[in-house]
């Protein structure tokens, strides 16, 4: 399965899927997506060899199709993405576009709730247990349906970056078992217990 990783930071759970899948993997990172030319993702990407294209304009389905065809891309992971995808190419790749996020959705997701933001609202709330979620992505931001989540333990005297660290370890294990569970499907995703696999 060829799969095209959308970033717009640093990147590190791309890293977690480079690594995880060397070529001949049943999934393979063919392609990097960034609106953002020095997102970390990019240079990290450029050193594997794994070719780039920075969105010349995120909103415009054309330019996204283009390059995703030219690549042969079949699977699409949004790994730290702050962009909409445009709807065109969410139907042309209907249940093949998954998003991770940092926080047990439906839980502090949506508009605005990325990064360390998420972090500080689930301090904020005092919530007991936080964790990543890996879903299908829709028009809206964080709301396609869930297909799997890690839970991670909050302690009482966390900071945010604390979390947030810990967090980011579940992200790096879920983010992989999604892809490829959809690969065992030949790349459409699925939803999955990570507690049973
Ligand atoms: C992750 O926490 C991810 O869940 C969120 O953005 C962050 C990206 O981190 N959507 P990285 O760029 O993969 O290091």
């Amino acid at each position: 399965m060829r799969v095209a990783v959308c970033i717009s930071g640093r990147g590190s759970n791309l890293e977690a899927l480079i690594k995880a899948l060397p070529p001949g993997s049943p999934a393979e990172v063919v392609l990097v997506i960034s609106n953002r030319p020095k997102a970390g993702g990019v240079f990290l990407a450029q050193g594997h060899n794994i070719p780039t294209h920075i969105l010349a304009d995120p909103a415009d389905p054309a330019e996204w199709l283009t390059v995703l065809k030219a690549h042969d891309v079949g699977f699409v992971v949004l790994a730290g993405f702050l962009k909409k995808v445009p709807e065109p190419v969410l139907t042309e790749y209907r249940w093949r576009i998954i998003n991770i996020h940092p926080s047990l959705l439906p839980n502090h997701g949506g508009p605005g709730m990325y990064g360390m933001h998420v972090h500080r609202a689930v301090l904020a709330r005092g919530d007991h247990e936080s964790g990543a979620s890996v879903h299908l992505v829709t028009a809206e931001y964080d709301e396609g349906p869930v297909l799997a989540r890690m839970r991670v333990p909050v302690q009482a005297a966390d900071t945010p970056e604390e979390l947030a660290a810990r967090v980011l370890k579940a992200e790096h294990k879920l983010i992989v078992d999604a892809v490829l569970a959809a690969a065992a499907y030949k790349g459409r995703a699925v939803s999955f217990n990570l507690a049973e696999r």
